[in-house]
C-alpha cells in the first residue's frame, strides 16, 4: 500500500501561516468620489502610496451617489464617500446610511466644516467649500452680441434662449445647490416661477455639475450655472471663460465626506478619513487644479481659489435644504412643474 507523505508539522504550520497572512495583506478600500475625477485620482494615488491599501474608486455625481448608497443600504458595497456637495451627505446621515465617527482632528477645521459634523451627529464632515456662480464663454457671447450676465435675474432674459446649461438637480449636487439657492434668494413661490423662466433658456440638463462649464470651454455652450472653482479651472487652463458671482447673492457648498454604515473595510475607511482631513493632503488639491477652499485651517488654498469673503454669499440654510423631506419635495416639484415644460 502506498503511504501518503505527511508534511513535517513545522512546514505545515508555516504554509498555513503564509496563506492566511496573504489574505490579510490584500488591504482594500472602496471609495465613491464626487469631486472632479483628476482630484479623485490624485487622492487615491497618494493614499495607496502612503498606506499600501488597494483602493477601488468610482466617480459619481452627488445625487447619484446618494441614490446608490440608499439602494445598497442593506448590503453596502462602498466604504467611504469622499467629496460631493454637503446637502446629500446630510440627507444620508439623516437616513442612517452613514456611520457615526468623530475624528480627533475636528478642532483643526474651519467652522463650516466642523459644523457639518456637529449638525449630522458626526456622520459627515466638511472637506472643502466653494461658491456657486455663473460662467460664460466670452468669445461666444461677443460673437453673438449678447449682454454679459451679472446675476440670476439676468439669466431669464429671452435673448439667452438655448444658451444656458445647468445639471439636473436629481443627479447633481451642484444643480441641487442652485435650486436651493434660488428658493432662498427669491422665496419658494417666486423661485419656482424663476426656474420655469430659466428652463426656457436651458439647452440641456447635464448629469454632472461641472459639465456646463466644460462644454462652454470647448465652445459647445455659452453660459453655465456651476461652482465658481470649476469655472476657474477652465479659465486657468486657458479657455475663454469669465466667472461671475451673482449680484443678488449666491449659495455655496460644504463639500463633505462620510463613512458608509456597515463598511466592510472600516479600519481603512477611518485611515482615509484622517488622511483626507490632513493639511498636507488638502494642500495637494492644487496639483489637480481643484480650486475649492480647503477645510483644514493649516492647508494652503491655491492662489486661484475664489475666496468666500469676496463673494456675496447668502446665509445658506443647510438645516432646511440638507433635510430629506425638503430635497424630496423640491425635486418632485421640479420634476413635475419645470422639467416637462416644452422649450
Ligand atoms: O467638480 C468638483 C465639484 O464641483 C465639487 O466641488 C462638488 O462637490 C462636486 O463637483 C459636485 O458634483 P456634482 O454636481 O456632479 O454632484
Amino acid at each position: 500500500m502506498k503511504m501518503k507523505k505527511l508534511l513535517p508539522i513545522s512546514v505545515a504550520v508555516a504554509t498555513i501561516g503564509l496563506s492566511s497572512s496573504n489574505i490579510f495583506a490584500a488591504e482594500k478600500l472602496n471609495v465613491i468620489c464626487s469631486a472632479s475625477i483628476d482630484w479623485c485620482q490624485l487622492m487615491v494615488n497618494e493614499f495607496e502610496k502612503e498606506t499600501g491599501v488597494n483602493v477601488k474608486m468610482t466617480r459619481k455625481s452627488s445625487g447619484e451617489t446618494f441614490a446608490q448608497l440608499r439602494a445598497e443600504k442593506r448590503n453596502p458595497k462602498v466604504d467611504v464617500w469622499w467629496g460631493g456637495t454637503g446637502d446629500p451627505h446630510l440627507q444620508a446621515a439623516e437616513e442612517g446610511i452613514t456611520y457615526k465617527y468623530q475624528s480627533p482632528n475636528l478642532n483643526k477645521l474651519q467652522k463650516w466644516a466642523s459644523n457639518q459634523a456637529e449638525q449630522s451627529d458626526f456622520r459627515t464632515v466638511g472637506v472643502y467649500a466653494g461658491g456657486l456662480g455663473i460662467a460664460y464663454n466670452h468669445d461666444i457671447l461677443k460673437k453673438k452680441g449678447l449682454p454679459a450676465p451679472k446675476g440670476w435675474e439676468d439669466l431669464t432674459n429671452p435673448a439667452y434662449k438655448g444658451e444656458v446649461q445647468m445639471a439636473n438637480p436629481n443627479s447633481s449636487g451642484t444643480a441641487y445647490t442652485a435650486l436651493a439657492t434660488i428658493m432662498q434668494v427669491f422665496g419658494e413661490e417666486k423661485g419656482f416661477e424663476y426656474m420655469k423662466k430659466l428652463h426656457k433658456n436651458i439647452n440641456q440638463y447635464t448629469k454632472s455639475g461641472s459639465a456646463p462649464v466644460k462644454s462652454a470651454a470647448r465652445g459647445e455652450n455659452t453660459i453655465g450655472i456651476v461652482f465658481m472653482h470649476d469655472a476657474v479651472k477652465q479659465a486657468v487652463k486657458g479657455f475663454p471663460i469669465t466667472v461671475v458671482a451673482p449680484v443678488e447673492g449666491t449659495g455655496y457648498e460644504v463639500g463633505s465626506m462620510s463613512i458608509v454604515k456597515g463598511a466592510r473595510n472600516l479600519d481603512n475607511a477611518k485611515k482615509w478619513y484622517e488622511f483626507a482631513l490632513r493639511a498636507d493632503t488638502q494642500t495637494k488639491a492644487a496639483q489637480a487644479k481643484a480650486f475649492q477652499v480647503p477645510s483644514n485651517l493649516s492647508a494652503t488654498a491655491p492662489k486661484e481659489a475664489p475666496r468666500l469673503e469676496d463673494i456675496k454669499l447668502i446665509d445658506y440654510d443647510f438645516k432646511t435644504f440638507g433635510a430629506s423631506d425638503t430635497r424630496k419635495r423640491l425635486l418632485a416639484k421640479w420634476d413635475t412643474d419645470v422639467k416637462p415644460i416644452p422649450r
